[in-house]
């Protein structure tokens, strides 16, 4: 039996090639978009923070629990084949959906920020030395931030912050101008999870290996939202996590360059990560298994290629295409409707995804008393940091509110965004003494 005969996972509705996407038949494939939150129908417009799943996602771990459930990679048994056959089948199209080269450079971890620590603390440790530099930008989310902070301070190197420009983008001309012959790390976050912005990943690599750095791109953000090909990128590791675009919790995903992982020490250490084991020494199996220590997240990583196929079946240039639009939508209905709202993040829809983080700027309402309003309302927003405390500093709001979108939100969602919007106005309205 291969990976491929036990799934059965194409959404409900492919369109044509060309066609845009038919979120209303996606919509029937995600249980959840059917409950009511508060008495309300849910409006679901919290998906950078983790996305709803699909029925063949949920289907999926049932199958692998009900009909799979062994250890991989060790006994010799049927379901231990049929198993290992199943989550190897996850890193085929693991790879296959970022373009990588080799299935062998995927590595499993449990999200985006430890496929993000496994670098700083295998690649980072071997060749980041006293006086280095290391570059970010003021956007990153802390997962991309704070594993180079404590590496930086570990090997007494500096950590350098590339700014955005007046209208948030990713500022090209202030990163070619931190580049020096001491850079050996540039850790860029491919679409921003608060602005939206989406950096120009292929000209940072560029620029980056010019300079002789190596470039981690996270793509925790573009990997659900935009199409991703790690070899048109040019990086040389790059990271996402399966439960922001429709799998499970639990999986993340390391690609790295098949010489850079062969060269790099282990990051965890025991069982199924060793090649031979001796009294006082040990050596490591191959790339990948080097990298995955232990009993991986078995069940999740085979519900993981539910969601890749069916993510695959609608097609990622119709997935931006169509988030494009929701977020056309909403940055002209918050202007319509909401002309005191100060959104944040680019216009131009070509360096956009689909987020919009805002603060209502006259009335001054904490991002959480909105976000509490809203969901007594059914619609379910995020409101804080986002995981992105310097940047807010760079903006100078200390929270904001963010609505994010996804393949089954409709232009219905964004219009109970903003009806929402008018409610929360309402209570933070100061009365007028009659
Ligand atoms: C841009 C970005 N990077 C990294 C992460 C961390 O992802 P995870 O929590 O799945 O490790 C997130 C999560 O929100 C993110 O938005």
């Amino acid at each position: 039996m291969s990976a491929t005969d036990t799934l059965t996972t194409a959404p409900a509705a492919v369109a044509e090639a060309g066609d845009p996407l038919d979120e209303q038949a996606i919509r029937r494939d995600f249980p959840i978009l059917s409950t009511e939150v508060n008495g309300r129908p849910l409006v679901y417009l919290d998906n950078a923070a983790t996305s709803q799943k699909p029925r063949q996602v949920i289907q999926a771990l049932v199958d692998y629990y009900e009909k799979q459930n062994s250890n991989i990679h060790r006994a010799a048994h049927t379901l231990a084949a049929r198993a290992t056959d199943l989550y190897e089948g996850t890193r085929t199209r693991a790879a296959a959906f970022i373009n990588a080269p080799d299935s062998r450079e995927i590595v499993f971890t449990r999200n985006t920020t430890e496929a993000l620590n496994l670098v700083a603390y295998t690649w980072g440790l071997e060749h980041i030395h006293k006086g280095d530099e290391i570059i970010v930008s003021q956007m990153e989310h802390h997962s991309n931030l704070v594993p180079w902070q404590r590496l930086a301070e570990a090997r007494e190197a500096h950590l350098k912050y590339v700014p955005l420009t007046p209208t948030h983008k990713f500022d090209v001309a202030a990163f070619t101008a931190l580049l020096g012959p001491r850079t050996k790390l540039v850790a860029i976050s491919h679409m921003s999870n608060v602005l939206g912005t989406i950096a120009p990943v292929q000209e940072i690599c560029r620029l980056a290996h010019q300079a002789g750095a190596v470039v981690v791109v996270d793509g925790a953000q573009s990997a659900p939202h935009l199409p991703v090909d790690v070899q048109q990128i040019g990086c040389d590791f790059f990271a996402f996590s399966a439960h922001k675009m429709l799998g499970p919790t639990g999986v993340g995903v390391l690609w790295g360059r098949f010489e850079l992982l062969e060269a790099m020490p282990p990051f965890l250490s025991g069982g199924s990560m060793i090649g031979q084991v001796q009294w006082q020494r040990s050596t490591w199996a191959p790339v990948p298994q080097k990298f995955e220590a232990g009993t991986p997240n078995i069940g999740d990583v085979i519900a993981f290629s539910a969601a890749l196929d069916y993510l695959t079946a609608i097609g990622m240039e119709r997935v931006r295409a169509h988030e494009r639009e929701m977020t056309e939508y909403a940055l002209h209905v918050l202007k319509e409707d909401h002309p005191d709202l100060q959104v944040y993040g680019p216009n131009d829809l070509d360096w956009r995804g689909g987020v919009v983080s805002f603060n209502m700027a006259d009335l001054h309402p904490h991002p959480h008393d909105v976000g509490q309003l809203l969901d007594d309302q059914g619609v379910a927003i995020r409101a804080g940091q986002h995981c992105c405390g310097p940047l807010h500093l760079a903006l100078g709001a200390p929270a904001s509110a963010r609505a994010s979108f996804y393949i089954y939100n409709t232009r219905a969602d964004v219009e109970a965004l903003s009806h929402g919007l008018q409610l929360v106005k309402k209570t933070f309205r100061p009365r007028r003494r009659p």
